[in-house]
């Protein structure tokens, strides 16, 4: 079974991939890293059952805007569900690998329990690039290090491919394809990496 139908069948769940209590402290540190978003435009690849758009929607306000994607139909009536009473919110269906974003236009695309699913990610983040306003930001994040994440994985026969590069790594892949990085945090409860456009 390919990580897309596993994806699929979790969806299938009442409340899939939502955070734990021991979350809670990771996911305030993260609002702090990101910064004031009142009023932002932020793209959200991979949303998945959209427990982190509800909290974007409230972080960006009335004022800003939250386009969630992922390319799990299953995963996504969670995501529309969770969001419906956020009109700055919008909801799709689209795969990373071939979806259209408007270039110029965002200011944070973060890519949150996402990164280690893309099958080629070099292409997408080249689209990141063209997508992000001049002074926007590409964050990727995990509320596990690396070491961390790719162990979780490792029990998952599925998962087994889905690889998240240490920060360091990821840092210097970046910083080839014209990437600033920012920060690169990589600690058994935390990945964090802030990449902004040269
Ligand atoms: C580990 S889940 C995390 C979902 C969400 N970001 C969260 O933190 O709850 C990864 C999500 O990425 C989605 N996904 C995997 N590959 C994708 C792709 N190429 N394009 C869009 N979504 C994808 C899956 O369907 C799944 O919902």
């Amino acid at each position: 079974m390919e990580s897309n139908r596993f994806f699929e069948t979790m969806a299938k769940g009442r409340m899939p991939l939502a955070f734990r209590p021991e979350h809670e402290a990771r996911l305030e540190r993260l609002r702090d890293r990101l910064g004031a978003l009142d009023g932002k435009c932020v793209v959200e690849p991979g949303c998945g059952a959209g427990v982190l758009t509800v909290r974007l929607a409230e972080w960006v306000g009335a004022d800003g805007h939250v386009w969630a994607f992922d390319s799990s139909e299953g995963m996504l009536s969670h995501a529309r569900r969770f969001t419906e009473e956020f009109p700055q919110v919008l909801v799709e269906q689209a795969d990373a690998e071939t979806v259209e974003m408007e270039e110029g236009s965002w200011d944070l695309i973060l890519c949150f329990r996402f990164y280690p699913h893309l099958k080629n990610p070099r292409p997408f983040l080249q689209k990141c690039r063209r997508a992000l306003a001049t002074d926007g930001q590409l964050v990727i994040a995990n509320l596990e290090g690396s070491a961390r994440l790719n162990e979780i994985h490792g029990r998952h026969a599925v998962m087994q491919g889905d690889i998240m590069p240490d920060a360091e790594t990821l840092k210097r892949q970046l910083e080839a394809d014209r990437w600033m990085v920012m920060e690169a945090i990589d600690e058994e409860d935390e990945f964090f990496l802030r990449a902004v456009l040269l």
